[in-house]
């Protein structure tokens, strides 16, 4: 291909915790235990990992445990002079591009609330620049307190984040809010906190899933579309400061944190809903697997077994891409085009015709690029004929990728339309 330029990228499949400094600070509860989990998760992604303790935290877990897994000594007191002199606590609030609090007690969050610092998990919370994360854990009635909610309300507004804990059974014989946040969440949320904030005032509207036609109540026709691209994309503008409207077929999913979801289960139904929202957007991000073909007559009674079999009369549904690209001014469209067979070319041929200004072209008969699957191998391509190839990456990864060439379609527009001024 002439006009083709393939490259490979594979920053984007290293996570943004890679030689980061993670100061890993443990409460004293029970969901101490879970640290050790932290801590390996948190290696795993190549971050350097720091681990203090409270005096009590060390009668949950060992400091062994946690120096064995972080691979670094374990600081617990500020008035051992070996320890200040190996770690010291200022170097540790120094060193530290994040610091996480996990599990925070009742106790630590107060101590923090107020500016007490008595001991060395509490000190170099003071004495930190680094951003900081509290992932709670306590008795449900501890945690639903006024005075716990009224603190954990100051550290907000100070700009810490705080990872809520989930519901569920507690250690203590309860039941409900006060178990902390699962560690592979955590670890997640960590990396969202460290993503450049470049999508700030972006209003991103995302599809996400497939879409369901009804043949009769019951039976519907639908594709493989798990709607894990479309949320991924969704997650990761949040992470990076959009605001973000997410339109999603049928999909159990979860809401990705501070997404705006609609949703929906016709193709009618998504693009109508899609076309509402349009307005509001300055970037499309169409992941979704709309249907083009549905049931020409869909039964309003199930319709019976019989030996005949059933001809299904289908019908084309229009696409509302080309329709909402001629009423896009400075908005940045990004569809994907699903294939089979000559990737490329069918890809090329989808951009100019729906008037994009990048399509996401994968091949859904490759291994860990088709539906349902946490990668994909995508290609890039942009109306001036240039195609990036990439390798194998989670869909987080190719989520970032598209969204870091929407920052650069977007401020490449706002450079045409100054220039015209
Ligand atoms: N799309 C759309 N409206 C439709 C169907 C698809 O806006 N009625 C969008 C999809 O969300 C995707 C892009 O168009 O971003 C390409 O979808 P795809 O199904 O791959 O392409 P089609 O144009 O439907 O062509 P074909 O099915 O023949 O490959």
């Amino acid at each position: 291909m002439a006009n083709s330029l393939c490259a490979e990228y594979n920053s984007t499949s290293v996570s943004r915790l890679t030689d980061k400094t993670v100061v890993l600070g443990v409460g004293g509860g029970i969901a101490a235990y879970k640290a050790a989990e932290i801590t390996r998760l948190l290696v795993q992604r190549g971050a350097k990992v720091r681990v203090m303790m409270t005096p009590n935290a060390r009668e949950f877990i060992t400091p062994l445990t946690l120096q064995t897994l972080s691979q670094n000594p374990v600081a617990t007191d500020t008035f051992s002079l070996t320890e200040e002199s190996q770690i010291g606590h200022i170097r540790l609030a120094d060193a530290a591009d994040l610091i996480l609090i996990a599990p925070a007690t009742a106790d630590l969050i107060a101590k923090a609330a107020v500016g007490i610092a008595d001991d060395l998990v509490t000190t170099v919370l003071l004495a930190t620049r680094a951003k900081v994360a509290f992932a709670p854990a306590m008795n449900v009635h501890m945690y639903a307190h006024p005075t716990v909610q009224g603190n954990l309300a100051t550290l907000r507004s100070r700009g810490i984040s705080i990872f809520e804990p989930g519901e569920g059974d507690l250690a203590c014989g309860y039941e409900g809010k006060g178990r902390l946040e699962d560690p592979s969440i955590i670890v997640e949320e960590l990396e969202r906190m460290l993503a450049p904030r470049d999508l700030e005032g972006q209003r991103i509207l995302v599809t996400a899933g497939p879409t369901q036609e009804a043949i009769d109540p019951v039976r519907f026709v639908s594709n493989r579309s798990s709607g894990k691209m479309g949320f991924a994309i969704a997650r990761a503008a949040v992470a990076r400061g959009a605001e973000v409207r997410m339109v999603a077929g049928p999909s159990s999913l979860p809401t990705p944190r501070a997404v705006e979801r609609f949703d929906t289960v016709s193709a009618a139904e998504m693009l109508g809903v899609t076309s509402q929202n349009f307005p509001w957007c300055t970037a499309l991000v169409m992941a979704a697997a709309i249907a083009d073909f549905r049931p020409a007559n869909p039964a309003s009674n199930k319709l019976k077994k019989n030996s005949r079999g059933l001809d299904l009369k289908m019908v084309s549904i229009a696409d509302e891409l080309p329709r909402l690209a001629a009423k896009r001014g400075s908005r940045v469209m990004i569809g994907f085009a699903a294939e089979t067979n000559d990737l490329e070319a069918n890809a090329r041929d989808k951009l100019k015709r729906k008037g994009l200004d990048l399509i996401v072209a994968n091949d859904v008969t490759q291994e860990g690029a088709g539906f349902g699957v946490d990668t994909n191998i995508v290609t890039l391509i942009t109306p001036d004929g240039v195609a990036l190839s990439h390798p194998k990456l989670s869909k987080d990864g190719v989520a970032d990728l598209i969204l870091d060439r929407l920052v650069s379609i977007h401020a490449s527009k706002h450079r045409r339309l100054r220039a015209v001024r």
